[in-house]
């Protein structure tokens, strides 16, 4: 199976650019922060702070978390109910954040992660994609922008969605989730030693699409 793993921080757009890619390539696209953010969400359905340690991994057990694909989109399950527009709330962002930071969560997600890499040629877009879950991925990608441009990406994107919204809480939110994934001591935000760099900053997404499919295919050939 060919793996290809994109990580990068918040907002670089890991994940217009990993499905677009994969869908030119035939090959399944695998969002891993949504099970981050599900995971999140149980949390806060509970009522818990997503930053107290003891009641998230506590809740653990109790959650089944399953992946589906209808017409090619990845949706998310959890515990049998589909959660994929629940995760995608502004509030879910935060808390997929602070559950991240949480060895035991890492360690609850690691297999299915490498489950579905081991079943399918794929791409999975995350932090530790490269790093942790796929070490020996064929190809790694580091997807970056500046964080003032990642925020006016998140603005137009959630006002289009008739969400309202403050440019400068959003530029302070992105900083903040850069800051806790970047320095969590459980697989932090970096990019692996083979990884291909890659700053979109100054570049659409169908200029980053191309660039990424070059990268893939300068590893693996033609597909
Ligand atoms: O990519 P995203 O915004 O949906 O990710 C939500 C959070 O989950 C993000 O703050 C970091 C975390 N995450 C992670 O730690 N490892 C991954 N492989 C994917 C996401």
């Amino acid at each position: 199976m060919i793996n290809v793993a994109i990580d990068g921080p918040s907002g670089a757009g890991k994940s217009s650019v990993a499905r677009l890619a994969a869908k030119e390539l035939g090959f399944v696209y695998i969002d891993t922060g949504a099970l981050y953010r599900s995971v999140g969400v149980a949390a806060l359905k509970k009522g818990y702070d997503t930053t107290d340690r003891e009641k998230v991994v506590s809740m653990l057990p109790e959650i089944r978390l399953e992946l589906g694909f209808i017409d090619g989109i990845q949706h998310v399950y959890l515990n049998g109910d589909d959660v994929s527009e629940d995760i995608r709330r502004p509030e879910a962002s935060m808390a997929a954040s602070n559950v991240s930071a949480l060895p035991e969560v890492r360690a609850f997600l690691l297999d299915l992660q490498k489950n579905m890499a081991k079943t399918h040629d794929c791409i999975l877009d995350g932090r530790d994609i490269g790093t942790v879950v796929l070490p020996d991925a064929q190809v790694k990608i580091f997807l970056t922008a500046s964080a003032e441009e990642r925020a006016n990406r998140r603005y137009k994107e959630l006002k289009e969605k008739g969400h309202e919204v403050d440019y400068d809480a959003l530029l302070e939110e992105i900083k903040l989730r850069d800051y806790n994934d970047s320095h969590r001591a459980a697989a932090p935000l970096r990019q692996a030693e083979d990884a291909v760099l890659l700053d979109s900053s100054d570049i659409d997404l169908p200029q980053t699409v191309e660039k990424t499919i070059q990268i893939i295919r300068e590893k693996v050939g033609n597909l």
